[in-house]
């Protein structure tokens, strides 16, 4: 019987690199899903859960990193997070700190740059600080830039550059039939940055929830069944490849 890359990968468990991939995205958008479905499965408060979920967060950013893949986008909190326990979110606002604390000096180290995603502005002024010091310090990096969606909505984030370009008409510095796709994608968040090319939602939900609308457009989706915290590099490993065998058309007959 043949075995595919598929198999071998799941045949082999360590970490893969670069060249173990018959290609590779440039901008990997993860929906961290399942951390809730985890805490209870193992009768623990959902803040471990979050907290569990922020363990994975670090390899797959560390992992992103070592494969050199350009961009990739985490879907940390949503606008519509707020709407969850008063516990909840402080657990969630305090693990932001916890996350910066303990990371920036080896992200600022090995190049990575930081973006929020979102409005900081409705933030308690402690994230919003580490926040925006987060971006400033690692602001002329180079390497991987590593996008971190907080208090984020993809329509609010399309609404923003709605706004922004209908200023730039009213004050007569665009024409409205000057308006282009780039015009858009450069008022977006992620602005500068490629379009995502592969999209993770882990936990087995299948829904977008609001992420990266405009930047999705042509993505692949994987969608796999293990929740967050229980998510592996093996497991991204095996959604990479899912990825390098996917034939993208956009549109066209190939
Ligand atoms: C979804 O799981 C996950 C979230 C709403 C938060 C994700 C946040 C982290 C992984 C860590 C915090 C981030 C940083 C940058 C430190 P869920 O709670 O909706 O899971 P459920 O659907 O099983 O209830």
């Amino acid at each position: 019987m043949k075995i595919t890359t598929a198999w071998k990968l799941a045949l082999k468990k360590e970490p893969r690199t670069t060249g173990e991939f018959d290609k590779l995205p440039e901008h990997v958008a993860i929906i961290m899903d399942g951390n809730g479905r985890w805490a209870r499965k193992h009768k623990l408060s959902v803040s471990r859960g979050h907290r569990q979920g922020t363990e994975t967060l670090r390899e797959i950013i560390r992992h992103t990193d070592d494969l050199g893949i350009k961009a990739l986008s985490l879907y940390a909190f949503s606008t519509e997070n707020w709407k969850r326990s008063e516990e909840e979110v402080a657990a969630l606002m305090q693990l932001i700190l916890d996350f910066f604390a303990s990371e920036i000096d080896e992200l600022d180290e090995k190049n990575v740059r930081i973006l929020i995603l979102g409005d900081k502005s409705a933030l308690p002024e402690k994230q919003r600080e580490t926040l925006k010091e987060a971006e400033r310090r690692t602001g002329k990096n180079t390497g991987l830039r590593l996008n971190i969606a907080i208090n984020y909505g993809g329509r609010a984030e399309l609404v923003k550059a709605a706004q922004e370009i209908a200023i730039l008409v009213k004050n007569g510095t665009l024409r409205p039939e000057e308006i282009t796709e780039n015009t858009i994608s450069d008022h977006l968040y992620t602005q500068g940055q490629p379009d995502v090319d592969l999209l993770i939602r882990t936990s087995g939900e299948q829904r977008l929830s609001n992420f990266l609308l405009y930047q999705n457009a042509y993505a692949e989706f994987v969608f796999p069944e293990v929740l967050w915290p229980d998510f592996t590099v093996h497991d991204y490993d095996l959604a990479l490849d899912a990825f390098a065998h996917r034939e993208r058309r956009f549109g066209k007959r190939l």
